[in-house]
């Protein structure tokens, strides 16, 4: 079905309101997601983008309902990741030959994942141009590394839609296609887990590629990306927030995150989290045990704050996996700026701070010399609030 997004630009995307989960499970999805494809009707029929390929059948023949496919002209791939070249197979099955305009990455993974090089690609650059009648014209943006080597984004003179693909989507299903129709403060969320996530790795080349965007001059009237929900009231703010967002962005918040084997490490965290606010009433202060967290959302905690203090105890000479596992998926993240404490309890030889330590250092995080090490069980008695106030200090201040 078309759903009209502006004059002759209409959605012909996919919500995906079953979806769980993305890049394998690296990704948690708490209330779906899109897969948004865009047909232009101009004086020439453009299609940008597809969808993923469990949903290909119903894109091509939904397509194929509403016009026929042999009048579409150009097909944009913003990007080749599969979650948007997915129907490309069996849509280029029906009108083969049709042009694909493309970085000159994206014929590589195109290639790659399709073994297609007979398909008829057309590579394109910044600031190179198509006509598609009626006096307008795609200008394309190469998007290198946001979040692929392949990736660009497609913009529309005339109507003045950027037709961003992954950069200022979210992972969030809205039926109503519009960001003023959609739940506020749930957008937000899940505009923020998704920079966090995805793009802070990318956060220095994000921040000079809004600079060279902004400085194209181009009005933006409009950011149709290809996840969530489309910008088209105030569109700027989602990029004033990823002007924010990309500069080693941090909130007044420190995030204590733990897992523990008999709830030793627990009552640290908790005394810990207890200084931290006293210390300094006004910092947001959240605890997250991973054993019950979604590690999206704990990256999202991380992504807001100026510190963490990370918790195990020391199993088999080292760290509990759930915490390991975790500092490997955070040191992705190329986190930059923030400061890090390590805690924990031992019985017996006591390296899970040093391991803490070695994690958080390869993660990019500046670590303070504190540190609560506790052999066997604490107590909250004065002696353990002390050493939480100790490492309180050295973490706020
Ligand atoms: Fe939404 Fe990078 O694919």
């Amino acid at each position: 079905m078309l759903r009209n997004v502006k004059n002759n630009v209409s959605w012909v995307g996919h919500i995906d309101w079953e979806l769980d989960s993305f890049h394998g499970d690296d990704y948690s999805i708490h209330n779906g997601s899109s897969q948004n494809a865009y047909l232009i009707q101009e004086e020439k029929t453009i299609l940008i983008d597809t969808v993923w390929k469990p949903h290909s059948n119903d894109f091509v023949n939904n397509l194929k309902q509403e016009i026929d496919l042999k009048t579409i002209d150009y097909i944009i791939v913003n990007h080749g990741e599969v979650d948007h070249s997915g129907a490309l197979p069996q849509l280029l099955d029906e009108i083969p030959g049709t042009p694909i305009y493309c970085t000159a990455n994206a014929v590589k993974s195109l290639t790659g994942q399709y073994h297609r090089p007979d398909w008829n690609f057309n590579v394109v650059k910044t600031g190179d141009t198509l006509d598609i009648g009626n006096g307008k014209q795609l200008i394309f943006v190469e998007m290198r590394m946001l979040h692929w080597p392949d990736s660009m984004a497609t913009y529309m003179t005339g109507d003045n839609i950027l037709f961003s693909n992954d950069a200022f989507g979210q992972h969030f299903a809205v039926e109503e296609l519009f960001n003023d129709k959609a739940d506020q403060c749930m957008l937000m969320a899940e505009a923020i887990k998704y920079y966090a996530n995805i793009l802070t790795p990318f956060s220095p080349l994000v921040k000079n590629k809004l600079k060279e965007v902004i400085s194209l001059g181009l009005p933006i009237d409009m950011i149709a990306p290809s996840h969530g929900a489309i910008w088209r009231d105030n569109p700027m703010q989602i990029v004033e927030k990823y002007q924010e967002w990309s500069d080693n962005y941090q909130t007044d918040q420190v995030t204590v995150i733990y897992d523990t084997m008999w709830n030793g490490t627990q009552t640290l965290a908790h005394n810990i989290a207890g200084a931290l606010n006293k210390l300094s009433p006004e910092t947001r202060v959240k605890v997250c045990n991973l054993a019950i967290s979604d590690k999206n959302d704990v990256v999202t905690e991380i992504f807001r704050s100026k510190a963490i203090v990370v918790g195990s105890p020391t199993v088999s000479n080292d760290i509990l996996s759930s915490v390991g596992g975790f500092l490997h998926f955070v040191r992705e993240m190329k986190f930059k700026g923030k400061k890090a404490g390590v805690f924990g309890c031992y019985g017996w030889s006591g390296e899970g701070n040093r391991v803490l330590r070695e994690m958080l250092e390869r993660a990019g995080f500046d670590l303070v010399e504190e540190e609560i090490k506790c052999n066997w069980n604490p107590v909250s008695d004065d002696n353990l609030r002390a050493e939480a106030d100790k490492l309180a200090t050295s973490i706020i201040s």
